[in-house]
């Protein structure tokens, strides 16, 4: 037996199964840029960055080197009760890079489930109000109040209700919304008006708190909402003094092609909450937003012992070095250009392919049948097949390949993606693809 099995089946008998989504039988063992290494040494370009965690590429050698120098110096002191010369830092750093043009401030936490947790509080706490809506097909997280807001995953709230009281969800302007035929501000016109319509029959707006959205969705399929309903939602926030915020937990820091994904939208949000890659992985969140907003809870409402610990604000402070001087959000662009052209040249070719959705290093492919409709068995020969050719992707809600490689992925490397992909797209085509013989459920 391999030795990826042999740790698979140990742990398996004690880890809990609504922990882990299941794909492949993979153990990874260590990591560098966008390559990963198996338990039995196998290689793979990592086309899933930890679930875009890891923009700056696994174990970047300055990220390494922060963590290394904090952990000697000091591991841990609570934020909540003292301040320390490291997190201090990052505080400001912060407040001057998120958008908009007024003062802001930082709260930190230690997940992207609790930042959105804690933008329901500030929320709430600012306007005295106590509805929150969110979309459909977001994923906001794992806390009671972050599942709650999301609307991606039946087993996300089978069994375990009652869930946070006052939140409403509105239908998400994807494509499976969408008309043939239908122009993007036909469309927005129509989505908005099904927005508006629980406004006009049982939610009185000045009851509401906040908005929050993903700009453009993650795990709901990389789908991008169009500029117009966005501008509709964020104007009737303004005329009605709800709180308009934003997740950038899957799609900031430079993954869609700019640094915040609601920079593609020219607004500024009241607040925002950041995670993932914040730390390179480690551990580390943060609610970014309007100073006014902010100051609207006393503590304790929002401490946790280890949020900003020193040694995930140090793994900060160098992944936004990193990020500025290898200007990545620019590399996301460029290489995005690069991943756009093949996956429109790959729906040209390849019926099974529907229309991509490419936003920076950020893609969404659906895989269709004959009819048009989401083929996940396809989907899932193709991400086993792409696996053996030795590359990790996975699927968002059954059918939808999802690309999200490290930033710093070379040229070299995603061409040599590209040419595993299109393998495996040309075996699907010519049926010499087959279901993976496995005895587990796969994917969400
Ligand atoms: C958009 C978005 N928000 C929030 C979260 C939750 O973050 P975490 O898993 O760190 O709690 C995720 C995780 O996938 C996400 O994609």
């Amino acid at each position: 037996m391999d030795k990826n099995q042999e740790i698979l089946d140990q742990e398996s008998q004690h880890l809990a199964s609504a922990t882990r989504i299941g794909y492949f039988d993979m153990v990874v063992d260590h990591g560098e840029g966008a390559t990963i290494t198996d338990a039995d040494g196998r290689t793979y370009l990592d086309l899933l960055a930890s679930a875009s965690a890891t923009n700056t590429g696994h174990s970047h050698p300055k990220v390494v080197q922060a963590i290394a120098n904090q952990a000697q110096k000091l591991i841990q002191y609570t934020p909540a009760y003292f301040s320390n010369t490291t997190t201090a830092k990052l505080v400001d750093r912060l407040a001057a890079l998120a958008p908009g043009d007024f003062d802001h401030e930082v709260a930190f936490g230690n997940s992207g489930s609790d930042a959105n947790d804690a933008i329901i509080k500030f929320a709430r706490g600012y306007t005295g109000r106590q509805y929150v809506v969110s979309f459909t097909g977001a994923y906001h997280g794992s806390t009671y109040g972050s599942l709650t807001v999301s609307s991606c995953s039946l087993n996300m709230t089978r069994k375990i209700g009652p869930l946070l009281p006052g939140v409403v969800k509105m239908p998400f302007p994807g494509p499976s919304e969408r008309l043939a035929r239908e122009s993007d501000d036909e469309f927005s016109e129509r989505l908005f008006d099904q927005f508006l319509l629980p406004f006009k029959t049982y939610l009185p707006a000045d009851e509401v708190a906040l908005v929050l959205i993903e700009p453009i969705q993650g795990d709901g399929g990389i789908i991008k909402t169009p500029q117009h309903y966005m501008d509709l939602l964020y104007e009737f926030t303004r005329k009605h003094g709800i709180v308009f915020a934003v997740d950038e937990v899957n799609q900031g820091l430079g993954r869609t092609g700019k640094m915040w994904s609601i920079d593609n939208f020219n607004i500024a949000p009241d607040l925002m909450s950041v995670g993932k890659s914040l730390a390179s992985g480690l551990p580390l969140s943060a609610v970014v937003g309007r100073k006014d907003i902010m100051e609207s809870l006393d503590a304790p409402a929002n401490v946790y012992t280890t949020a900003g610990n020193p040694v995930t604000a140090a793994a900060a402070l160098a992944t936004l070095d990193v990020i500025e001087e290898e200007d990545l959000p620019g590399r996301s662009a460029r290489l995005g250009q690069k991943a756009a052209e093949f996956f429109q040249n790959a729906a040209e070719k390849y019926n099974f392919i529907a229309e991509p959705r490419v936003y920076g290093l950020n893609a969404g492919i659906d895989i269709v049948d004959q009819a048009g409709q989401p083929d996940s068995e396809a989907a899932t020969k193709l991400i086993y097949r792409i696996f053996e050719l030795g590359a990790i992707m996975i699927t968002l809600g059954g059918n939808t390949l999802r690309f999200q490689p490290p930033l710093v992925i070379t040229d070299e490397q995603l061409d040599e993606a590209f040419k595993i992909l299109d393998q495996a797209f040309t075996e699907l085509a010519a049926g010499k693809l087959k279901a993976p013989e496995t005895d587990h459920h796969i994917g969400w």
